[in-house]
């Protein structure tokens, strides 16, 4: 997506904010622009279900933090590069309801209570044994959905072939977006019965 179609997807949606942060001239616009279609996919499923509370692993450079901030869930983010948290904090700013976890998912997510939050995005490491303990405590932290990202990324088959052997009763996929429609794909599992 180029600066021009960001901005005109991001008018739609009355993301001023974010659009803000694109113009905002210390900030480099790769890491927000090029996975920006995928980040406003999370925005609009969040505000369509009405989404008040998101676990995210992956802050990286905060786009997913910051969109799920704007789409009025209550944001928790980790992410085991206190660089990067430090990076997404700077800009970020005070308004936004995010609080920022620096650590190893594989350590802090076992010590999160069940049903915790209503959904749990999936973005941080891909390879195939800690892709499959986030998204293990994912099922068990989110009340409604988890959402796995890089599901459609050639570069990380084991994410996908890992999310089918872990998702059982009662939690089924609802919908997968492909690359076309969400950069490197999005998966978002949906809870039966979840509230
Ligand atoms: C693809 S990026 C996340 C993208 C982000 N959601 C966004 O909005 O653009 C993956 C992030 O996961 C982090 N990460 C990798 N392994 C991790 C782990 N074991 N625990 C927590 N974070 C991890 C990396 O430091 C990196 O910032």
């Amino acid at each position: 997506m180029n600066l021009q179609q960001a901005l005109v997807e991001l008018r739609k949606r009355g993301l001023q904010d974010y659009a803000a942060l694109l113009f905002a001239s210390q900030v480099r616009r790769e890491p927000f622009l090029a996975p920006l279609k995928y980040g406003l996919a999370y925005y609009d499923f969040l505000r369509e279900h009405r989404v008040k509370s998101v676990l995210e692993v992956g802050s990286f450079h905060g786009m997913t933090a910051i969109l799920a901030a704007l789409a009025g869930a209550e944001v928790i983010s980790i992410d085991i590069s206190p660089f990067q948290q430090e990076l997404a904090k700077y800009l970020t700013g005070d308004c936004f309801r995010i609080l920022w976890i620096a650590a190893d998912s594989r350590e802090v997510l076992p010590l999160i209570a069940s049903g915790r939050v209503e959904a749990v995005l999936v973005d941080g490491a891909h390879d195939a044994s800690t892709a499959r303990a986030d998204i293990r405590e994912g099922l068990r932290i989110a009340r409604r959905f988890v959402l796995v990202h890089d599901t459609d990324n050639p570069k990380t088959p084991s994410v996908r072939a890992v999310l089918l052997q872990e998702i059982k009763e009662p939690w089924r996929v609802k919908v997968e977006l492909p690359h076309s429609q969400a950069p490197w794909g999005l998966t978002i599992l949906e809870k039966a019965g979840g509230s």
